[in-house]
């Protein structure tokens, strides 16, 4: 770099002026291109176009959710009844604090950096995951994992209402569904569709007439022709129904499965967070969490919580929080 670039930037910089910094940072592009540095240019342009992060945020810490109002101020309605399709889940209000097995972590993560480098990628011909599958046993993080998904990536979030979208009338549950895919390829957002069993029933099965095909076979349309600035992800507990032909059509399957020991013991630890522990013996807690999901331990442990500021005291022991933690697998 020569000497008058240097002291422009570094007057930039003195300044925080954010505009001067972007007209610097392409001046040096410019340079190396002439330097005949075409992959160098292409890579420092790529890294212009991502979404600048503060010096101070850890690189694995998650992004902070976008503020900015959502652009789908007017969402579809269904054409009968005038409900809305879906809903929406602020993005202060996102569940996003999982505790996972680190390989299963780590695929999240995939996710949300491949989201974040879309530019990037682009420049390369590549595209990030944007069509995923999460499946597992209820109550261990399915819908928090696309809220999560949401928070780290900055989209607005969205669930598609199932009674809004289902109805009786022939080739109208299907065109709820186009109406839904439609809107959110105008937008970013991320479009939860939970519980897309429903919707995504084997063709197979010989309890289902005609219109249940029909449903997924526009779904399966609708899957393919995604390409909206987004991610959708649609969740699943029964994911022996789901019709094979839906499968291949994700970009990423994840399984979120029930937390093991180490992941118990995590759970158990940042419930407990806001409240004083003693005499906890993780012996017998992970004996009596065996098999338990995610949901019924963080139930136990609110629970234990509860009833020890009920009683007016300050710290959980053992044998509350044993109790608790057996009365919530009761429940399941
Ligand atoms: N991996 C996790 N880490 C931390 N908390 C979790 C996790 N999984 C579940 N929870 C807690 O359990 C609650 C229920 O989880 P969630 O709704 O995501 O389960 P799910 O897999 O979608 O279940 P279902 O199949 O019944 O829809 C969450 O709101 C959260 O409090
Ligand atoms: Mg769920």
């Amino acid at each position: 770099m020569n000497a008058a670039l240097m002291k422009r930037l570094f007057r930039a910089i003195s300044d925080g002026s954010q505009e001067d910094l972007h007209k610097m940072a392409k001046v040096i592009i410019e340079d190396e291109m002439k330097k005949g540095h075409g992959g160098l240019a292409k890579e420092l342009n790529g890294l212009l176009k991502e979404k600048p992060r503060s010096s101070m945020e850890p690189k694995n810490l998650p992004l902070q959710p976008s503020t900015a109002p959502s652009n789908l101020s007017v969402l579809p309605r269904s054409r009968r009844y005038e409900q809305p399709l879906y809903s929406n889940i602020p993005s202060d209000q996102l569940e996003h604090n999982m505790i996972l097995p680190p390989a299963v972590e780590e695929r999240f993560r995939r996710i949300e950096q491949e989201y974040a480098a879309r530019e990037r990628l682009a420049l390369y011909g590549l595209l990030p995951r944007k069509k995923i599958l999460l499946y597992g046993p209820p109550g261990c993080g399915k819908t928090m994992g696309a809220q999560r998904l949401a928070w780290n990536t900055g989209l607005e979030f969205y669930k598609v209402r199932f009674d809004a979208i289902v109805s009786s009338y022939l080739g109208e549950t299907a065109a709820n569904l186009r109406a839904i895919f439609e809107a959110v390829a105008q937008t970013p957002c991320l479009l939860l569709i939970d519980e897309c069993d429903s919707i995504a029933k084997s063709r197979q099965s010989s309890q289902e007439v005609g219109e249940i095909k029909r449903i997924v076979n526009s779904f399966l349309q609708l899957l393919d022709d995604y390409d909206a600035p987004g991610l959708l992800v649609c969740a699943t507990n029964l994911d022996s129904e789901l019709d094979t032909a839906i499968w291949r059509r994700f970009d990423d399957i994840l399984e979120v499965p029930k937390p093991g020991q180490e992941e118990i013991n995590k759970l158990i630890e940042t419930t407990l967070a806001a409240v004083k522990t003693q005499g906890l013996n993780w012996e017998q807690l992970l004996k009596a969490t065996n098999d338990y999901s995610a949901a019924q331990i963080v139930r136990g442990c609110r629970n234990a919580m509860k009833s020890v500021v009920l009683a007016g005291q300050e710290t959980v022991t053992n044998g509350v929080l044993l109790q608790a933690i057996q009365e919530s697998g009761e429940k399941a």
